[in-house]
């Protein structure tokens, strides 16, 4: 699978625009970035145009997984060089073909590695807003941390979905992004994944607790979005930079990702 070497034309506007969904998680290591592919390519195939965008910038990532060679990334928008369509590297064939998405890369060998500032997330965040009538879902593959450039991203999405494992260190800092985002201001209600889990039902015990310390001690009253078992399938379809889906059409972790979905709302 290969990205495009010609600029790519986004698809013609919709009459709405795409809802933004910011994947994120405090804690690195957790699943977001294959999550996030996951999602596009399930949004994909439910007939959804989707645009997935690597907003953990300069760093491989989305691009590395799928095998992906993209020619431009943010950073070329970020410095004025290009408008934030002629970004955009078809994955899977584009959008609305057999689980195929758009992507903009965070980076493309090309690309000045190095740490994004606040205003620049600003104009990325006006940029999608253009593109959003193009697409019917835009999903933004967060860095970890919480950082205030990570934050200014979450804050710009509809949705925010927050990745953690069963562990404390996890789900600590999931914490302290929902506490963070609170305390600035945001009304947020986040929607909570618990992925590499033993069980499903133990993912949900998990989420209770997570759930229940939010209400408490923030009054945040969280979504659960699903649970997604740790599947070796997962590992093995990324050294092989080949989607879980295509790599290996029946799967746990796949099939979990598909319930996430329709809980998200694929309509
Ligand atoms: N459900 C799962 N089952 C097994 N391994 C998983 C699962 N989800 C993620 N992983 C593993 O976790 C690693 C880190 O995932 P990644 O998406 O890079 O995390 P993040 O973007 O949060 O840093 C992946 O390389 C993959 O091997
Ligand atoms: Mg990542």
């Amino acid at each position: 699978m290969s990205g495009s070497a010609l600029p790519h034309t986004p698809p013609l506007p919709r009459t709405r625009a795409a809802p933004i969904f910011a994947i994120a998680s405090g804690k690195g290591g957790v699943g977001k970035t294959w999550l996030s592919t996951m999602l596009s390519i399930a949004f994909g195939r439910a007939g959804q145009r989707t645009l997935l965008v690597d907003c953990d910038l300069g760093l491989a990532n989305i691009d590395v997984q799928l095998g992906v060679r993209p020619t431009a990334d943010v950073h070329s928008v970020v410095r004025g060089f290009l408008e934030l369509d002629s970004a955009v590297t078809p994955v899977m064939g584009g959008p609305g073909r057999n689980g195929g998405f758009d992507l903009i890369a965070g980076h493309s060998g090309s690309g000045a590695l190095g740490a994004i500032k606040l205003e620049e997330v600003a104009r990325i965040a006006t940029g999608l807003t253009k593109l959003a009538p193009h697409y019917d879902r835009i999903i933004l593959d967060l860095a970890a941390g919480i950082d205030p450039t990570v934050l200014r991203f979450a804050r710009a999405a509809d949705r925010l979905i927050l990745v953690t494992t069963e562990e404390p260190t996890a789900l600590t800092d999931a914490y302290a992004m929902v506490k963070l985002l609170h305390l600035q201001g945001a009304k947020i209600e986040p929607w909570v994944i618990v992925n590499m889990c033993e069980s499903r039902s133990r993912g949900r015990r998990v989420f209770d607790q997570f759930a229940m310390a939010c209400n408490e001690y923030l009054g945040v009253k969280p979504k659960f979005a699903g649970a997604i078992c740790r599947d070796p399938k997962v590992p093995d379809s990324i050294r092989a930079q080949t989607p879980l889906p295509v790599r290996h059409p029946q799967s746990q972790a796949y099939e979990d990702v598909i319930r996430i979905v329709e809980a998200l709302g694929a309509g």
